[in-house]
């Protein structure tokens, strides 16, 4: 979506400034260089760099208040609406700099989409509005036309494997669904944009082992289509569906690599300590 930033510039969807397929193809899809998170004068993210392939899983772990949803919100955009926070350093989206000059932060997290902790659906919306309240985030011209609509809706609730369970009441309140429904519903709005990647920040934390096991199950499946990070304080859960993990300390990355040799051989001793249980 475009219209004038504060400094009276155009706004530059994110996908404007991408390019070919080959060079895509080249890319990190998502690379994060020096980047700090601040609210106000209290720096909680230091000096974060990474580079996330296509197509991957990665788990970010750590203690309370070491900076995994700071860090989250850095990646698409959502650190800013908090008053008195700022974020330096530079995030690439396929190569370009989500901070750049003129982009426009909703073109951001079109493209890169996040589900919180709590389902958050629009509790005077029902099942099916919930859905097409992601087509708004589209630029006009890319979003499915009226014809088109009910069967989008219909794509992303499969997507999120909630189609079979609501078909029948898609005209209900989305309030009306458990908790682990209302998850996947959340996660049907945030694939209603078509993103590239996908942010969970602990998706599964307020929901029963069912919901949860659906919850891991969607992601494993959907991780050919999205690039997915997921913050998490459960380590079996890294474990079972992270391809990567992150754990941060601190505010800091200390250990950036397969999930299978940092749950075996991590390289620092303080993620040593953090996966056995001696801290956190
Ligand atoms: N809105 C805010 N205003 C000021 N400080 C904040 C705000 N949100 C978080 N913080 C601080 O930033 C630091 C990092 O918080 P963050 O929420 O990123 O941690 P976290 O690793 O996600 O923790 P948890 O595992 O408990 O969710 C903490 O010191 C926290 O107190
Ligand atoms: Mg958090």
């Amino acid at each position: 979506m475009s219209g004038a930033t504060d400094a009276g510039e155009r706004e530059i969807p994110i996908d404007v400034l991408t390019s070919t397929d080959a060079r895509l193809a080249s890319l990190p899809c998502l690379a994060a260089e020096s980047v700090d998170a601040y609210f106000g004068a209290n720096r909680v993210v230091r000096d974060v760099s990474f580079q996330l392939r296509a197509g991957e899983v990665t788990a970010i772990i750590g203690p309370s208040g070491c900076g995994k949803s700071t860090l989250l919100r850095c990646l698409n955009r959502m650190h800013e609406t908090v008053p008195g926070a700022r974020v330096e350093g530079e995030v690439r989206f396929e190569g370009s700099d989500i901070y750049g000059r003129g982009v426009s932060a909703i073109s951001v997290r079109r493209h890169i989409g996040m589900v919180f902790q709590r389902p958050t659906p629009f509790p005077t919306m029902s099942i099916r509005d919930n859905v097409a309240a992601g087509f708004k985030v589209m630029p006009r011209n890319e979003r499915p036309s009226r014809v088109d609509r009910e069967a989008f809706v219909e794509h992303a609730l499969r997507r999120a494997g909630l189609w079979d369970e609501v078909k029948d009441r898609l005209h209900e309140s989305a309030v009306a669904l458990s908790g682990g429904q209302q998850q996947r519903l959340c996660i049907a709005r945030a694939l209603a944009t078509s993103p590239s990647v996908l942010l969970l920040d602990e998706p599964t934390a307020s929901l029963d082992p069912l919901s949860t096991q659906r919850v891991e199950e969607l992601v494993y499946e959907l991780r050919d289509q999205v690039t997915i990070i997921i913050v998490t304080h459960n380590m079996q859960q890294a474990g079972r569906i992270s391809d990567r993990t992150a754990f941060m300390l601190a505010g800091e990355l200390i250990e950036y690599g397969s999930t299978n040799a940092m749950f075996t051989t991590p390289s620092d001793p303080r993620t040593e300590a953090y996966i056995t249980g001696r801290f956190g």
